[in-house]
């Protein structure tokens, strides 16, 4: 249990992170009005198109924002994002890849679900539709990566699509047609089976033949090599089963999330957040990704909300996730920079990539921020329908 004094220190630490992280992202509006934050280089985002993976991230900070202040600012600003996302997806830009839950889940699905908006409603039942179209009947996965067919990417599933899966779980849910949960649970199946190991730990990737779906082998993207531990990547199949559990209430995932969690603190460094892969060798110059350890920690109360309360692991995600989240607030936060853009520093793209190496990452401060709202207020982000 956090002990009362630690408790009151960190419910005043939460709400001046929030606040700090209001007031940022209210400038990064007034500053950069309907462009997007990239990837950034040299401490700073680059704005832009609605033309990545990411571009959500930052549509529901604004909806964090919204929620937690009512300012009708956040709510007016955040459905400008939403027609951007619309005119995208009725364009069919950049949109060919798995990533539709991270842009819609967070924009159009915030969108339903805070202001109950009719057409926003719509356009994430469309994008689920979309995302249907990656589904590969003769592998039986949902194909993370590039065309059909194509020759690196064509059999190719990633860890990270257990976070896009929920649009189609909630899909089934407000249209009553199974098809798309059933592909939903099939891919968490898979991805179970072959990209989670025996010790708990995951794969970033994992290859099939695409003709009929027999395993070939695991692999890695952003990783350090191809048998190690991303720990982005386990922190999303944290929260990612967690998420499966919420909506199917199959207890595999659920299992899957906790040893997926267990394996990921017992890792974690002294300082509260890890660096950018498990088995990267550790000295003075290795990266840390904070955003990773931002998503494991929401991913950790999720779980945590899914356990009786006399479980012991609901304390412990509970106390791990407080931990981790104090560090950041006080180690890697820009809570102290008024200027920053950002909320997060350290984070890591693509580490062997030389992308965004150590740095903002959009992802990573909209998952700090909801883990913040969730420690503070309970608002859990917009990956589920509120009950
Ligand atoms: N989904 C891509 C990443 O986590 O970098």
């Amino acid at each position: 249990m956090i002990e009362n004094k630690q408790h009151n220190k960190s419910v005043n630490l939460w709400q001046s992170a929030i606040r700090d992280a209001v007031d940022k992202t209210k400038s990064n509006i007034l500053l950069h009005e309907k462009q997007f934050p990239h990837i950034t280089s040299e401490k700073k985002y680059s704005w832009g198109e609605n033309t990545d993976w990411i571009e959500g991230f930052y549509t529901g900070m604004v909806w964090l924002c919204y929620e937690y202040t009512k300012d009708p600012f956040f709510s007016k600003s955040a459905m400008e994002h939403v027609d951007s996302f619309r005119d995208r997806l009725a364009a069919n830009r950049y949109m060919d890849h798995h990533d539709i839950g991270f842009l819609f889940l967070p924009s159009a699905f915030a969108a339903w679900t805070l202001l109950r908006d009719e057409s926003s409603r719509k356009l994430a039942l469309e994008a689920a539709d979309h995302l249907l179209l990656r589904w590969r009947t003769e592998g039986q996965y949902i194909q993370a990566w590039g065309p059909k067919g194509d020759k690196d990417n064509g059999g190719r599933i990633i860890i990270d699509c257990m976070m896009n899966i929920p649009l189609l779980y909630w899909a089934s849910d407000q249209t009553g047609e199974s098809k798309y949960a059933e592909i939903a649970g099939k891919h968490a199946d898979l991805s179970r089976r072959y990209l989670m190991r025996g010790d708990d730990s995951s794969y970033h990737t994992f290859y099939f033949d695409p003709a009929d779906g027999s395993p070939i082998r695991g692999g890695t993207h952003q990783g350090y090599q191809d048998g190690s531990t991303w720990t982005r990547g386990q922190a999303w199949a944290i929260y990612g089963f967690a998420l499966s559990y919420r909506y199917t209430g199959n207890p595999s995932y659920l299992d899957t999330a906790r040893r997926a969690a267990h394996y990921f603190i017992r890792r974690i460094p002294e300082d509260g957040v890890v660096y950018w892969d498990f088995d990267a060798p550790v000295n003075g110059n290795t990266p840390r990704d904070s955003s990773a350890s931002a998503i494991a920690a929401c991913g950790m109360i999720e779980i945590a909300s899914h356990l009786v309360q006399d479980d012991p692991d609901r304390e412990f995600f509970m106390d791990a996730a407080s931990r981790s989240m104090a560090s950041l607030v006080e180690h890697y936060s820009t809570v102290e920079d008024s200027h920053a853009e950002g909320l997060l520093r350290h984070g890591s793209y693509h580490v062997r990539g030389n992308l965004g190496p150590d740095d903002f990452m959009i992802w990573g401060d909209y998952y700090y921020l909801e883990a913040l709202l969730r420690l503070e207020k309970g608002i859990p982000g917009y990956w589920y329908e509120r009950t």
